[in-house]
């Protein structure tokens, strides 16, 4: 065996050995770089008579390319290695189940208000939208109530100024709408929206919604308000329901009226639901009250009108069995989650 072949033999001994890349970029150096035996052999290449001196330099040459391709072939090896490493650790387990996305569902509240939407709006109605904090004036002036009316107190509620609150009940939007109007009808409006008091208990929190209707036209009358109101809550409670109506009071309205509807739980029989009256109270209404017209700018002799006022809590407890008001507001998913079907 001559010396070219000793030390491709050495050098293939070392290469198989070798693991890392960076060892192996060293081992070539060794071999092929400035310093290597092959070139030592080279030196020898001078004392070789002529004929020999080309089969030596061509033997050379070959032995180097074919240690270069042995270098390569190991080095290519160690990198398929690492990316192999790399993949095994990457490795992503998809046969692991993801991470559940929960879906949200429509609050109660906004059902209820959906529904009262599409039921005023097949009848020509517009859906206003006014705003939480409210001037005083509209919450109560403009609604023939005076600052020193006793009803002022039942409908107590968080004061940001003397003139400034979170207002008590939407039936502000009423004035807000006819003063836009400029004393000219016709106006079918309704506004659902958040309102305020000073309450807390079972049925009623300190934040709740309402939704306000108000109809203004030369000829509507308390025939037209009963009829629209029957209509309304047989659409939300069902055409079993009986609606009926009973004299009732609220400053800005005169006559007054609330109705109730006849009760599910018991058909009327009377139960702990309706108090053993049969009877349960929804909400409040009246032909609006001259003097709410002319301070809102419309003639009262030429105009006349009606106005309801209904709980949107109150509907949602009734319809869907809720027996705590505060529930609406406790994002209790679980409590959410059940109405999803609704949608
Ligand atoms: N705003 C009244 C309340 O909160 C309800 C109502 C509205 C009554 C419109 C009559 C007309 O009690």
């Amino acid at each position: 065996m001559d010396n070219i072949q000793l030390i491709i033999l050495d050098a293939q001994k070392e290469i198989e050995q070798v693991s890392s890349k960076a060892v192996l970029t060293q081992i070539r150096a060794r071999y092929l770089g400035k310093q290597s035996p092959f070139n030592s052999l080279l030196s020898q290449l001078k004392s070789l008579p002529n004929q020999q001196k080309a089969e030596f330099g061509k033997k050379l040459n070959l032995a180097k390319v074919e240690l270069n391709r042995i270098f390569d072939e190991k080095f290519n090896f160690l990198t398929d290695l690492e990316i192999q490493k790399k993949i095994e650790e990457e490795k992503i387990d998809i046969s692991l189940p993801g991470y559940k996305l929960e879906r949200g569902s429509k609050h109660p509240c906004q059902l209820i208000i959906d529904q009262i939407e599409d039921f005023f709006l097949q009848r020509g109605y517009i859906v206003k939208q006014g705003s939480d904090v409210e001037l005083e004036k509209f919450n109560f002036e403009f609604l023939n109530i005076p600052k020193d009316h006793p009803s002022r107190d039942m409908q107590d509620t968080f004061y940001i100024s003397d003139d400034l609150l979170l207002r008590s009940q939407t039936s502000g939007m009423q004035a807000h709408t006819m003063q836009e109007k400029n004393g000219i009808g016709p106006i079918k409006m309704i506004c659902p929206g958040k309102t305020y008091r000073r309450d807390d208990d079972r049925t009623h929190s300190h934040q709740f919604s309402q939704c306000e209707g108000l109809v203004i036209s030369e000829d509507c009358n308390l025939a037209c308000l009963m009829e629209t109101l029957t209509e309304f809550l047989q659409f939300i409670f069902g055409k079993n329901r009986q609606v009926r109506f009973r004299p009732s009071y609220f400053p800005f309205t005169e006559p007054s009226i609330e109705a109730d509807v006849s009760c599910f739980e018991c058909n009327g029989k009377g139960c702990d639901l309706c108090k053993h009256t049969g009877w349960i109270e929804v909400l409040g209404a009246g032909m609006v009250h001259p003097n709410v017209l002319r301070l809102n700018g419309f003639d009262s002799n030429k105009y006349q009108g009606f106005a309801f006022g209904v709980g949107i809590e109150r509907l949602a407890m009734l319809k869907y069995g809720v027996d705590d008001i505060r529930k609406f507001f406790n994002n209790d998913i679980a409590f959410l989650k059940q109405f999803s079907k609704e949608n």
